[in-house]
């Protein structure tokens, strides 16, 4: 047995023997072994995949059986991509903590537009340290970019809101709108987060790093907190959409404009943003990690800031914050 296996890095451990290649059948005390783990923390993670939506039956013979499963197809993804930067480098990964991290771990050898996704996380993470739960059928990938565009970089979260909504519009034909600061929602529910993480030298940008999670084809109950807040696109259509073609669409939507980022149109990406911004106009309540504030969502200011007027008269700006729309 080995120690040093967490349970997670198990899961990820038999989530790769089952799922990335092998039989479709396979003894739990064989696998145990394979593995290095006792029976009953294999049959533990194990159940914890199926809780994931990995479609897996332990049978009374403890044979773990694999059902049908359907990664996103990677060829389909590269087919005619044909983007500038974004996706020159794809990489697909099963089961990982957080494809934050991991992408985070390709940093110093990754080009610009490096792309990572994977098929479920076990620690997938959102704003404001939230956990975020990434089920088999979602799109959960990020982004690397350096970019080069010397000022702004805090609008190009909701350019690629913009970006990702125009996908979900052209694959599924829903309209999503953006939720500030970039939540995209489909009758006031979140279908889709953007997650901005920024590392520096100095007090020069580095590179950041973009996670997006759809929630696409999920199949899993949601939780309790998460109903009636939440949808996923195969909720809204009654039916399945192919996540490698929405996943390709992404991909070359975010790349447009990325390259309009870069070549200056800033002030044009943050019009479009609040086009479809569903919070300006609202009465809302914000909360920061100090104090709440209600107010009117005025507008965003230059860098995406969300700017409300209080009951005072006084307008503030919003960098960093949880919103909800009262009104
Ligand atoms: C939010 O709405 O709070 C942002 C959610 C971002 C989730 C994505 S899923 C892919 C990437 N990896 C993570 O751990 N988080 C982001």
């Amino acid at each position: 047995m080995s120690p040093l296996n967490s349970p997670r890095e198990l899961e990820s451990k038999i989530a790769a023997l089952i799922f990335s290649k092998g039989e479709s059948k396979i003894l739990l005390s064989e696998l145990a072994s394979v593995v290095q783990a006792s029976p009953a923390r294999s049959r533990e993670a194990i159940r914890q995949l199926r809780r994931l939506g990995y479609p897996l039956r332990l049978t009374r013979k403890s044979i773990i059986e694999r059902l049908r499963f359907e990664p996103i197809d990677q060829r389909q993804l590269n087919a005619n991509l044909a983007t500038e930067r974004i996706g020159r480098r794809i990489e697909w990964r099963l089961h990982v903590r957080s494809t934050q991290d991991e992408l985070n771990k390709l940093k110093n050898e990754a080009l610009d537009g490096t792309v990572l996704v994977a098929e479920t996380q076990y620690a997938g993470r959102g704003r404001l340290a939230r956990s975020w739960l990434s089920a088999v059928g979602g799109i959960w990938m990020s982004v690397l970019l350096r970019p080069t565009w010397p000022i702004s970089h805090q609008i190009l979260p909701l350019a690629f809101a913009v970006a990702t909504a125009r996908a979900i519009g052209d694959v599924a034909k829903l309209s999503p709108v953006i939720k500030w600061p970039n939540d995209l929602t489909v009758r006031s529910r979140k279908v889709a987060g953007l997650l901005a993480e920024a590392s520096y030298k100095g007090n020069q940008l580095d590179h950041l790093i973009f996670g997006l999670g759809v929630n696409a084809n999920i199949q899993t109950r949601l939780p309790k907190a998460l109903r009636g807040v939440s949808t996923s696109i195969s909720h809204e259509l009654g039916r399945d959409i192919n996540r490698a073609l929405l996943a390709k669409r992404i991909i070359q939507e975010m790349d447009n404009s990325y390259q309009r980022f870069e070549s200056g149109h800033a002030s044009e990406l943050l019009d479009e943003a609040k086009q479809i911004c569903s919070t300006l106009g609202r009465i809302v309540s914000v909360a920061t990690a100090e104090r709440k504030f209600v107010g009117r969502a005025l507008d965003l200011g230059g860098d995406g800031q969300l700017l409300v007027r209080l009951s005072s008269g006084v307008t503030v700006p919003f960098y960093a914050a949880d919103v909800v729309h009262l009104r």
